[in-house]
């Protein structure tokens, strides 16, 4: 194939509709879950044997026929017994934006990179900061992923709370955040980042319920200050990684207040629960957040990466990366200070990612999303209440999400972490779902998180099932 082959549209077409056909295909067998295992269990060595490692210099092979190979490896997140880690289980539809997305290659980093991407970024921003119970001059970005958008509000924060301008002068004195020990490691990735070290995130102790207390965040903040490190934030999570956890917003909220932190939520995984009616109410409080970050790839059936960074007030989203490249920006005053977005991310050239996301909403309208989070929470929490009434199971506690840490507690003889650990090593290796296992307090539990509204009770009595086989 030539160059000029290779950009003919007659060539595109007819591959094109190949494909359709193929992912329809897939997208059928992987819904009945019959005949698949979920995450075929290869050994990275063995993976990366299978994987050819020559490039040809001439065309070799069929694309599609690549594909195919590239589907049966994966992990199969459309199959019902996919419950693994927190990444969407993704609308279908999804695909053919992100496609286009893909020819069009629209970068985002000024306007006109991106014209229109920008201005549905700018909607979808303004949405989710509305639901949210954010005030009109709130504002934000999308950005490649929680971790990234966690540095960034927190880069916001450290500007907007050192007292000098930290950006331009570097920093005068050791500063901390406050932050659960059951936050996501990217806090702590995030601090050290800008070079607090890892004393810089003072882990904050969790109740029964892996929530921070306010005694705790009280003593975080005096151990801070007795190694003589300035608080310049509280990081509260909502909700927590290993058990879908929500800390007391209001009460974070006011601690800030009371001591002038700023207050970022990550919500990561549940902010996506303001999509829902009834289980919103566990957001409560996250209104007074100076910044959220938001991942759509999680709960919000995206795919991955989009998250979004929220500032309550709107100005502070310019103070993460407090930089000029002329070469880029027109001036702040003009009508580009917003629609430039590259001024506010840590990325120059970024994906059009707000347009699935926009596109997918207009759509199917939003209802659709809060149904999702309350079907894979009823299912969570109907399952937990049946996991506690056994006699051979335990739970971690009662899930406040999709997420639920649970375990097998009889054992003749031997460890119960040791027998955890071999029941996910043998539930791996038999392909037929897919769950990871965390540690909470030194011990070993099995973690489930429903992520596919096609998951079944069914699906999760014969998990039990299974385990008990095996344990
Ligand atoms: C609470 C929380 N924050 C942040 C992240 C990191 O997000 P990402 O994987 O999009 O970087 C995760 C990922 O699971 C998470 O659960």
């Amino acid at each position: 194939m030539t160059l000029d082959d290779a950009f003919n549209p007659e060539s595109f077409r007819s591959t094109g509709h190949r494909w359709v056909d193929q992912i329809a295909g897939y997208l059928d067998r992987a819904a009945t879950g019959q005949e698949m295992p979920v995450l075929p269990f290869t050994l990275p060595a063995e993976m990366l044997a299978g994987v050819e490692s020559d490039f040809p210099s001439e065309p070799s092979g069929d694309l599609l026929a690549r594909i195919e190979t590239l589907i049966a490896n994966s992990n199969h997140l459309h199959h019902p017994r996919y419950m693994g880690h927190q990444v969407a289980t993704v609308l279908p539809q999804a695909a053919l934006v992100e496609a286009t997305n893909a020819i069009l290659n629209n970068g985002m980093a000024v306007y006109e990179m991106g014209p229109v991407q920008t201005a549905m970024e700018r909607r979808v921003v303004a949405y989710l900061s509305e639901i949210l119970g954010y005030p009109e001059d709130a504002d934000g970005i999308l950005t490649h992923g929680g971790s990234v958008g966690n540095l960034t509000a927190l880069l916001a924060a450290r500007q907007a709370k050192a007292g000098h301008d930290v950006w331009t002068d570097g920093q005068r004195e050791p500063f901390a955040v406050l932050v659960s020990e059951q936050a996501h490691y990217c806090i702590s990735r995030a601090v050290q980042i800008m070079g607090w070290g890892t004393a810089g995130a003072i882990a904050v102790a969790t109740d029964d319920e892996f929530r921070m207390t306010h005694e705790a965040l009280r003593a975080g903040y005096e151990l801070a200050e007795q190694q003589g490190r300035r608080v310049l934030a509280v990081v509260a999570s909502s909700c927590t990684t290993a058990t879908g956890s929500f800390d007391p917003l209001e009460e974070v909220a006011a601690f800030c207040q009371a001591n002038d932190l700023w207050f970022h939520v990550d919500g990561a995984h549940g902010a996506s629960l303001a999509f829902s009616k009834k289980h919103g109410g566990r957001l409560t409080g996250i209104e007074h957040a100076d910044s959220v970050v938001w991942d759509l790839h999680k709960l919000a059936l995206m795919p991955a990466l989009v998250t979004a960074v929220l500032f309550r007030e709107g100005r502070r989203s310019y103070e993460s990366f407090a930089q000029e490249a002329s070469y880029l920006f027109e001036s702040v005053d003009s009508e580009f200070e917003w629609s430039d977005v590259g001024r506010r991310t840590l990325e120059c050239t970024k994906r059009g990612m707000g347009v699935t996301a926009f596109l997918m909403m207009q759509t199917y309208g939003t209802r659709m999303f809060g149904e999702n989070v309350d079907k894979l929470i009823d299912l969570t929490q109907h399952f937990a209440v049946i996991v506690d009434e056994t006699e051979d199971f335990e739970i971690a506690t009662m899930p406040e999400a999709n997420i639920l840490c649970f375990r097998y507690k009889l054992t003749r003889c031997g460890d119960i972490d040791d027998l955890n650990r071999r029941l996910r090593d043998q539930m791996l290796r038999s392909e037929e779902f897919y769950i990871v296992q965390t540690q909470l307090g030194g011990t070993t539990w099995l973690r489930i998180t429903i992520m596919n509204p096609a998951t079944r009770l069914h699906d999760l009595e014969q998990l039990l099932v299974r385990l008990r086989e095996l344990a």
